[in-house]
């Protein structure tokens, strides 16, 4: 059986490593390939987008392509809505098996003070009325979002540098994580950031901002999650996407 993996996340990854494991299988990751030096996945990666979803099913049908499991970040939309597409075009009916890996979001617990909003934009509307530091974790393609907001001074955290236009006032800190709850309270502490920004990313590696903005009683302006395509079955843990692979290997 072939499978694609459609990854750039910690669950793509394990993934890939279990399904690694299992000889009747045949596994490809893909990446987007635009971090450099990503981390990669154990088994063969290809690396670059597909040119849309017509390119993906071309891609899909040329590598006899069993069933993709859509493990991209909750983020990546357009990889995710392209490869329902593509699944359908590659075989009409009833599609290539597809199944979306998608690690649950955060949950506001007691001393959070979250307010969540519906795109980037609207994080950036609400920002005046929070503080005048601002700690940004939404990517470095985010930034064009908050440039016009020359009143604020930002720190902006990514794994490479952004591009412009970005905020006026902006220092950037280029690091990837896993991050600890000690260090994201120092680097709060050390910028006397007033309001943190986060995309709903969800999963363990980046939920230590949370920790130390309750910890230090400010507010998260937390991104929802765009949605999901219909139709297309979801899951939220590596070892649910291992056993639909097993029902759909027969
Ligand atoms: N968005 C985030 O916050 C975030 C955070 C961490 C990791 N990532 C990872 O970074 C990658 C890019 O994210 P994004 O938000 O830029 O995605 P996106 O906006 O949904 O995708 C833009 C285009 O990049 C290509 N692409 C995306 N993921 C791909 C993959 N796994 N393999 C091959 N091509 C891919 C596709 O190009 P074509 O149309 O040409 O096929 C897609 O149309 C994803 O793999 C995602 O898992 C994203």
């Amino acid at each position: 059986m072939n499978v694609l993996i459609l990854g750039g996340t910690a669950e793509a990854r394990a993934l890939a490593a279990v399904l690694a494991e299992d000889p009747r299988l045949h596994v490809v990751s893909s990446l987007a390939g635009r971090v450099t030096n990503p981390r990669l996945p154990v088994g063969e990666v290809r690396e670059g987008g597909f040119g849309g979803a017509g390119g993906l099913a071309d891609w899909l049908l040329a590598h006899r392509i069993d069933a993709v499991i859509d493990a991209t970040h909750p983020f990546a939309a357009r990889m995710t809505a392209s490869a329902a597409e593509a699944v359908r075009l590659a075989r009409p009916g009833p599609g290539v098996p597809l199944l979306i890996l998608r690690r649950p979001g955060w949950t506001e617990g007691p001393g959070d003070d979250w307010r969540r909003t519906a795109s980037l934009a609207a994080a950036a509307e609400l920002l005046p009325a929070l503080g005048r530091r601002v700690f940004l974790t939404t990517g470095r393609r985010s930034l064009p979002v908050f440039a016009p907001l020359d009143g604020l001074w930002f720190l902006a955290r990514s794994v490479d540098p952004p591009e412009p236009p970005f905020p006026a006032n902006l220092e950037v800190l280029l690091s990837r994580g896993p991050f600890t709850p000690d260090g994201e309270l120092a680097l709060l502490r050390g910028h006397r950031i007033d309001v943190v920004v986060t995309k709903d990313s969800g999963g363990a590696m980046t939920t230590a901002k949370l920790v130390a903005a309750r910890e230090l009683g400010l507010p998260v302006v937390m991104v929802e999650r765009p949605p999901a395509p219909p139709r297309v079955p979801s899951v939220r843990t590596v070892a649910e996407a291992v056993a639909w692979l097993g029902a759909h290997a027969g």
